[in-house]
């Protein structure tokens, strides 16, 4: 995304990676409507496009009912995806701002500064989550790795979670291969991950998602590296679906199971998995590809888009703050009290 003092433009992701277009949100509605249908998505950038988004609604408030509007453009934000939680997050600390502003002039400037600084802590966030996850693999030769999703640049402030820690292994010539599972349905691991790692010269080979288990039988894989979308206060994790099916294989053929993930997708105030809200969207993103129908018109579809993993098929949850070993209750309130 490009935050412009005045306007934001994010990468169209809907059409990577035949097309690279930029649209400008207009407005906190307009980026409200980018987060709803994809045009942005991964849970840190969710968050960042919500703060842009609330500093473009004080941009365009009006003296008279300034701090309706803003407060207008906070619920709007809020309602557009449920299940990570650093877009509520985000939109916590731009509140908090907001509410101690005394005037729109003030207001306008103070939102902006506080959006980029969200903007800049997580991409900070991301280049330390890297240090950390090395540290905590101690790889001392090439290792292959499998994963899922997309976590990069176009999901994050920059540099990715999970992928984040890909790039770092590449950068410290660790990394043997890495498969990215395609992710159906949205395909943000062929269209996505695919891309990005391709564009910086990263090798990577494609999957269709069944066939991890049989990649993991091969036993060349040492970690599945995976990003969240919501952390809960006993370790377990809410990612892209199809995560929970990954750490079943993980633990049934002895690879490591790593969650890598900035602070801000930590949510202590539930107790486990079971209290996350997961989205489910509309049957034609299972139904159908850019309007080319892959089933029966009409079939009946399932498609919640994240699942939860629980805490004890993982080995390590990387933070910023540090790494947590062994995800539990306790682990977990040692790092996040
Ligand atoms: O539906 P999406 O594409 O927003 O889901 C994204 C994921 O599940 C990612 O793994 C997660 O947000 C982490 S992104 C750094």
């Amino acid at each position: 995304m490009r935050w412009h003092g005045d306007s934001l433009e994010l990468l169209d992701q809907r059409l990577l990676p035949v097309e690279e277009h930029w649209i400008t949100a207009e407005g906190a509605g307009g980026v409200a409507q980018c987060i709803r249908d994809m045009v942005v998505r991964g849970a840190p950038a969710i968050g960042i496009s919500a703060a842009y988004g609330v500093a473009l609604a004080a941009r365009h408030a009006a003296e008279e009912q300034w701090r309706a509007e803003i407060q207008q453009a906070l619920e709007e934000l809020g309602a557009s995806r449920p299940t990570a939680v650093n877009l509520f997050w985000a939109l916590q600390r731009m509140k908090r701002v907001f509410e101690e502003c005394s005037t729109l002039k003030g207001a306008v400037a103070r939102l902006a500064e506080e959006a980029v600084a969200i903007h800049e802590e997580d991409l900070a966030a991301n280049l330390a989550m890297a240090d950390h996850a090395l540290e905590a693999m101690d790889a001392s030769s090439p290792l292959s790795v499998l994963t899922h999703c997309n976590t990069g640049a176009l999901a994050t402030g920059g540099y990715g979670t999970a992928l984040g820690v890909i790039r770092r292994l590449h950068e410290a010539q660790l990394l043997e291969a890495v498969y990215a599972d395609e992710t159906r349905p949205w395909l943000q691991g062929s269209r996505l991950t695919a891309w990005e790692l391709a564009r910086d010269s990263i090798p990577v080979t494609l999957n269709a998602d069944g066939a991890a288990a049989a990649i993991l039988a091969q036993g060349q894989v040492r970690w599945v590296i995976v990003g969240a979308d919501r952390i809960t206060a006993n370790g377990d994790v809410a990612n892209k679906i199809g995560t929970y099916s990954l750490a079943v294989l993980a633990r049934y053929h002895g690879v490591g199971f790593m969650v890598v993930a900035p602070s801000s997708t930590v949510d202590m105030s539930l107790a486990s998995g079971a209290d996350i809200p997961i989205e489910e969207r509309e049957a034609s993103e299972v139904r159908a590809i850019r309007g080319i129908p892959l089933a029966p018109e009409g079939v009946n579809v399932y498609n919640p888009v994240f699942d939860v993993t629980p805490a004890d098929l993982i080995d390590l949850i990387v933070t910023e703050k540090g790494v947590v070993r062994k995800p539990s209750r306790e682990t977990m309130a040692a790092l996040f009290s």
